[in-house]
């Protein structure tokens, strides 16, 4: 009962869209397991390319079941939005199933992210602004609203006058801001009701019984390994777990299911929002990435801030979720460098360090220590096979394939589905 964990290995926006896509048909289930829209994923086949934030890759691959996990925050109206988007442009949605337990996401959770950050000041995290820290902060305190609690007018009213009770006086006395009705709220919720229902469903079931024919399953990670709540940059982080503990919580299916773990890396680094980043480029080298790289928010627009490839990031990447497959992307981003610098380690107080720093502090104040590869000039998009790829390009991924804990078993050279060095199958 092969379950297939694919997530990502640095700050998000590795490529894991395409990924999924490119596994395509081959998958029967393709369930996102943590976040909600404050992802982007960028997928490209032939001329058409499709923005998705909460739907699941696999949507766009006719056949496979796409899941929307119960480790998921939803807000209604961009799930019905994008379906709507996708439908009009010919995709089929209607296999979609959603779980009951997954949370929605409130207007005032939205609201609630906006104000917290603009209080925190040059302390904010720079989030999406999508709802998605409240949201996951009144699940653990058990304030939240459910999928199932729409089909139950009084048990959401309740819900929604308990959860504004508290949100209320924080809204009002803390931030200045209005009080909000709970008719308001519960009549938002309900509009999407109906349309809903018949999408629901117990996806934990639903995939255990998947499992036991013997079907292939992915779980989609949303964000990534140093966004992880736990295993992050906390607190610059995103609120779920994004690291491969989470897919088992996220979508219902115990960890002995598993049977491989992909990791997807840009073959150098980016971040957006604020935080520590080591390899953080702040000159030309940075703007000639972020330009050559295409490196501009999926969700919000913003410029991703820019850095080389940081090794003690792809070891804890590995060590933390398991790696058993890393897809090296992007690569082809990397023509034109003289020498390209990969981090090895960090000298941190004056102490080179090889692991990622236990402490904040620590994280805060490593610099990177680089060794330096060589280059190449040319154009790697056409590559299908290693022999494709100049001697350079070819040196580069085995070094940080030695240096990275895992084995790399796909290398994107561009955008496009068919754009990729696939070195070994990654389902069998
Ligand atoms: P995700 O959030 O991990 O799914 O990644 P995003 O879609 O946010 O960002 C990755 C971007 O890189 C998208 O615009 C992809 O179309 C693009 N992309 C993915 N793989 C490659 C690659 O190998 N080369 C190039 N040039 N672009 C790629
Ligand atoms: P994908 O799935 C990159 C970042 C935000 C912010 C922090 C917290 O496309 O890789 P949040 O709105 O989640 O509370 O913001 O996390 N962030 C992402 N960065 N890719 C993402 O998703 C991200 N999702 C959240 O920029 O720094
Ligand atoms: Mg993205």
């Amino acid at each position: 009962m092969p379950a297939i964990v694919l997530l990502g290995a640095q700050w998000g926006d590795e490529g894991k869209g395409k990924a999924t896509d490119l596994l395509g048909s081959r998958l029967d289930y393709v369930v996102k397991f943590n976040g909600g829209n404050n992802a982007g994923h960028t997928v490209v086949i032939g001329t058409e390319k499709y923005a998705l934030h909460l739907l699941p890759s696999g949507i766009l691959t006719p056949g496979v079941v796409p899941v929307i996990g119960n480790g998921v925050v939803i807000d209604l109206g961009v799930l019905f939005g994008e379906i709507d988007g996708l439908e009009a442009r010919g995709v089929d949605t209607s296999r979609l199933v959603v779980s009951a337990n997954a949370h929605v996401i409130p207007s005032y959770n939205r609201t609630l992210d906006k104000v917290t950050e603009r209080f925190l000041g040059s302390r904010r995290i720079g989030t999406t602004g999508r709802g998605i820290g409240p949201t996951y902060s009144d699940k653990m305190s058990r304030v939240g609203i459910r999928v199932q609690d729409l089909f139950d007018e009084k048990i959401l009213r309740q819900k929604v006058e308990g959860a504004l009770a508290q949100k209320n006086h924080l809204l009002v006395k803390v931030y200045n801001r209005r009080a909000i009705e709970v008719d308001e709220v519960v009549d938002e919720l309900l509009a999407h009701a109906d349309r809903l229902r018949p999408m629901v469903a117990d996806t934990s079931l639903l995939l255990g019984e998947s499992l036991a024919r013997d079907e292939v399953v992915l779980l989609e990670g949303g964000q990534a390994t140093l966004l992880d709540v736990d295993h992050g940059t906390y607190p610059f982080v995103t609120s779920s777990n994004a690291t491969a503990g989470g897919a088992c919580t996220g979508a219902g299916i115990p960890p002995m299911a598993v049977t491989r773990v992909i990791a997807i890396a840009k073959a150098y680094v980016t971040r957006v929002g604020e935080g520590p980043f080591p390899t953080e480029l702040c000159d030309e080298d940075g703007e000639n990435l972020r330009q050559i790289g295409r490196e501009f928010g999926t969700t919000t627009g913003r410029p991703r801030r820019c850095g080389w490839y940081d090794l003690p990031i792809a070891r804890y990447a590995s060590r933390i979720n398991g790696v058993t497959d890393l897809v090296l992307t992007k690569l082809d981003v990397l023509t034109g460098w003289e020498r390209i610098p990969v981090c090895v380690a960090y000298d941190i107080d004056g102490e080179r360090v090889t692991e990622l720093p236990m402490t904040q502090t620590g994280f805060h104040h490593a610099k990177p220590i680089y060794e330096y590869l060589q280059g190449w000039t040319e154009d790697l998009s056409s590559a299908r096979t290693l022999a494709d790829l100049p001697a350079a390009a070819r040196s580069y991924v085995e070094f940080l394939e030695e240096r990275s804990g895992s084995r790399i078993s796909a290398i994107g050279v561009g955008p496009e589905r068919d754009q990729t060095v696939v070195i070994r199958d990654l389902l069998n």
